[in-house]
């Protein structure tokens, strides 16, 4: 099947940069080179200061793997491939598909967690997120009903991108016994994973707690280093990490070596890190609350749960593609329509990440009030 384009970013490489202000943005406020090496230990600077920029090691640097390995309770560092977030999708869905298996992918969702399986003539469906007035809600007997003899693969993304949304417990388990009964192996997109709104609501990692289960995470968005480009592939089939990584062979081959370095970093502050993170996230839904109860004639407004993005509907009278190209145009201002996750019903893509979050929103407000 023909590539079909990105579109979420094909509409970043057009408007990020020309833009001002970016309301849509997934990732969290970046960190600077200068404050992350300050974070480093001795022994990590070190590295960083007596570094040799030559290939490195296919799977990632041996430290890095460990450091990756500590998050997770049934994970070695062998059980680890590093690997470009976007990348690691691709090659994973390489390495557990073939054409004509059926995969079901849990929407809204990032494009290519559906369609490089759609490439490899897979049929897909949808296992979409209900709106309802309490927040988003799954259907287990949906998922139950687009079973079929050729599923072979089901693709979560817990805390979701665009929704924010995250199952309790009890429902997260109840997934895991359907994947471990019908014999599927889950793919578990956990990028925002970290970024619990409350830390008693984090989910094990689908790594830790299935046989069959893959995981990504990487260092874009809880970690807020997505120039790094470093992410990673978990799991406790070493056979189906040794598959990634021939495929890796084809992709990039090895990592970044200054990344690794960086990464390295980065992992042994998380704690620092993703507490900076969601301190950032917490005073910006604050301001959302506030902001779009104002606004509640124009914008249904649910707080996430988890994560640093979330999906209010447009109420307005135009198609939320409209309102955002004219937001674009008037303020300068970036805004996701939910037309970009295949998404009907006049949804748009809100980012809690960033430190500006409040200015930004000022500009809406006065767009707004030019709308009357
Ligand atoms: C759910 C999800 N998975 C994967 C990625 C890819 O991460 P990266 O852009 O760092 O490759 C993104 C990026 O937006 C994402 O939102």
């Amino acid at each position: 099947m023909p590539v079909t384009p990105f579109r979420l970013e094909r509409y970043f490489a057009k408007h990020e940069f020309s833009a001002r202000y970016l309301l849509s943005a997934s990732d969290c406020e970046s960190l600077g080179m200068a404050e992350l090496l300050q974070m480093a230990a001795p022994a990590s600077r070190a590295l960083w200061d007596s570094l040799n920029l030559a290939y490195t090691e296919s799977p990632g640097h041996p430290l890095l793997r460990a450091e990756v390995a500590k998050l997770y309770e049934r994970i070695a560092p062998d059980q680890v491939l590093i690997a470009v977030p976007e990348e690691a999708i691709y090659i994973a869905m390489r390495s557990l598909l073939s054409p004509g298996d059926h995969v079901v992918v849990l929407s809204p969702a990032y494009q290519s967690l559906a369609e490089i399986a759609r490439f490899m003539d897979c049929s897909v469906t949808p296992w979409m997120l209900e709106p309802t007035a309490a927040g988003w809600k799954l259907d287990l007997g949906q998922l139950e009903q687009s079973l079929t003899a050729q599923t072979r693969l089901l693709v979560l993304n817990f805390p979701n991108n665009p929704t924010g949304y995250l199952p309790a417990r009890a429902e997260f388990d109840a997934i895991i016994s359907f994947a471990r009964k019908h014999q599927l192996a889950i793919f578990a997109d956990e990028m925002y994973r970290l970024l619990e709104s409350d830390g008693a609501l984090q989910l094990p990692s689908v790594a830790d707690v299935y046989e069959r289960g893959i995981a990504l995470s990487g260092l874009s968005k809880s970690f807020a280093l997505p120039g790094l480009r470093i992410g990673w592939l978990a799991s406790q089939d070493r056979q189906l990490i040794e598959r990634c990584l021939e495929f890796k062979d084809y992709t990039t081959i090895c990592n970044s070596a200054p990344a690794e370095i960086l990464g390295i970093i980065a992992l042994q502050n998380t704690v620092q890190i993703v507490q900076r993170n969601r301190e950032i996230i917490r005073a910006n839904i604050a301001i959302a609350e506030q902001f779009f109860n104002k606004h509640r004639n124009r914008v249904s407004w649910v707080s996430p749960k988890a994560g640093s993005v979330a999906f209010p509907r447009w109420l307005g009278t135009q198609p939320v593609e409209q309102f955002c190209q004219s937001v674009l145009e008037e303020q300068a201002t970036l805004i996701v329509p939910g037309n970009m996750f295949d998404f009907p019903g006049n949804y748009f893509r809100v980012g809690l990440g960033r430190k500006n979050f409040g200015e930004v929103l000022e500009h809406l407000d006065e767009y707004f009030a030019a709308h009357k």
